[in-house]
């Protein structure tokens, strides 16, 4: 009996920050702790995602095997038999599969998308990859039935839209695909009060993002300390003068607050605990900062101590048995749109 399955992927078109590793990277990482020998863990790059905006593409490659090189420091075990590695390119299927759903999703659906309202918002000559990608998404995720999809805030809405089209090509074709659970069935699973949403630090309305052009309020996993513990320090907050949770009002706070509680393991109401009657954020800045810095420093060591061997064969071996996987697929998918009998 396969095991079901946990599965996400982290795009490399820069590299990846503070919002990524606490949004998707750490948790899938911790699930796959918490359920050893119970699930199968799918962690990959998806290249062919990664210029759905504008990059370098002289950069791209390195940059994937770069990523993959992150996720072993994150502390992926590789030694766990129900672990694979991947890269979306290396496995054709994923493709070929987002042709066929591309004729089961509605522009009007693709349209509402938030991420393709905020990346097209005034820019000119928005390509028709960064409209398509939530279904190449839904292939990612229906090729190996994956239930669970541990993502950051603002990838909630494709993994509904995942489950949406699943349910739809089930509908009428017979059971094709295993639906991603459903928002309150995941957010339960990770053991998490909700999906996280890391902000710039410089403009803590919009999310922390790789896209950002100046990195000023984005924590990259590449940061020195010292540059980190400056962005946090030199960080947007309010003159309320009080440490509260609550993003309407303080957005800033609220948001050192998340990364000082995820990093440390702490909860939000011991946090602000520390700072009960402080008006002002000094303290709390140079904690956070503080905070960065250990896991920043100890995280680069661990990535310059990767076996990169290990991780070569592991990577080898996982492209060979997820592409039989996803062939296996996508022939029933062929078979019942018409494309095959076999
Ligand atoms: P991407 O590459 O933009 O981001 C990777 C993951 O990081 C999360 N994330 C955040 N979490 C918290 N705070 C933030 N500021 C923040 N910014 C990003 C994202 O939610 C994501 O989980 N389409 C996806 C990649 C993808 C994927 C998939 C994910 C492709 N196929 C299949 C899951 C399953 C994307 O562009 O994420």
């Amino acid at each position: 009996m396969s095991k079901p399955v946990i599965l996400t992927g982290l795009r490399a078109n820069n590299d990846l920050h503070l919002g990524n590793y606490l949004g998707a990277l750490l948790p899938i990482v911790e699930l796959q702790k918490a359920y050893a020998g119970e699930y199968q863990v799918n962690l990959f790059v998806p290249d062919l995602h990664s210029f759905t905006t504008p990059i370098d593409h002289s950069k791209l490659y390195d940059q994937t095997m770069h990523n993959l090189k992150i996720f072993v420091a994150t502390g992926l075990n590789l030694d766990d038999k129900d672990s694979y590695i991947y890269r979306q390119s290396y496995i054709p299927a994923h493709s070929e599969l987002t042709v066929i759903l591309n004729c089961f999703t509605y522009m009007g659906e693709l349209s509402r998308m938030t991420q393709f309202k905020e990346k097209g918002q005034g820019k000119q000559g928005i390509s028709a990859g960064l409209f398509d990608y939530p279904v190449l998404m839904a292939a990612d995720i229906l090729l190996y039935g994956a239930k669970y999809v541990p993502v950051g805030a603002d990838q909630t809405q494709h993994v509904e839209l995942a489950r949406d089209i699943a349910i739809r090509v089930n509908n009428k074709f017979g059971e094709l695909f295993t639906p991603p659970e459903p928002e309150n069935a995941q957010i339960e699973f990770a053991n998490k009060q909700q999906r996280l949403r890391i902000r710039d630090l410089v403009n803590p309305e919009k999310k922390m993002s790789k896209s950002d052009e100046t990195g000023k309020g984005v924590i990259f996993l590449g940061d020195s300390p010292e540059i980190a513990s400056k962005k946090i320090v030199g960080s947007t907050t309010d003159s309320i003068g009080s440490v509260n949770y609550d993003y309407e009002k303080q957005p800033g706070i609220s948001n050192l607050l998340d990364i000082f509680a995820a990093l440390s393991g702490e909860s939000i109401e011991s946090v602000i605990s520390k700072y009960k009657g402080q008006s002002q954020y000094g303290q709390l800045k140079k904690d956070v900062a503080e905070v960065v810095s250990k896991f920043l420093s100890n995280f680069q060591s661990k990535l310059n101590s990767v076996d990169e061997s290990a991780l070569l064969s592991k990577l080898e071996y996982s492209e060979k048995t997820m592409n039989h996987t996803a062939n296996h697929t996508l022939l029933n998918v062929q078979n019942a749109v018409g494309l095959r009998k076999e």
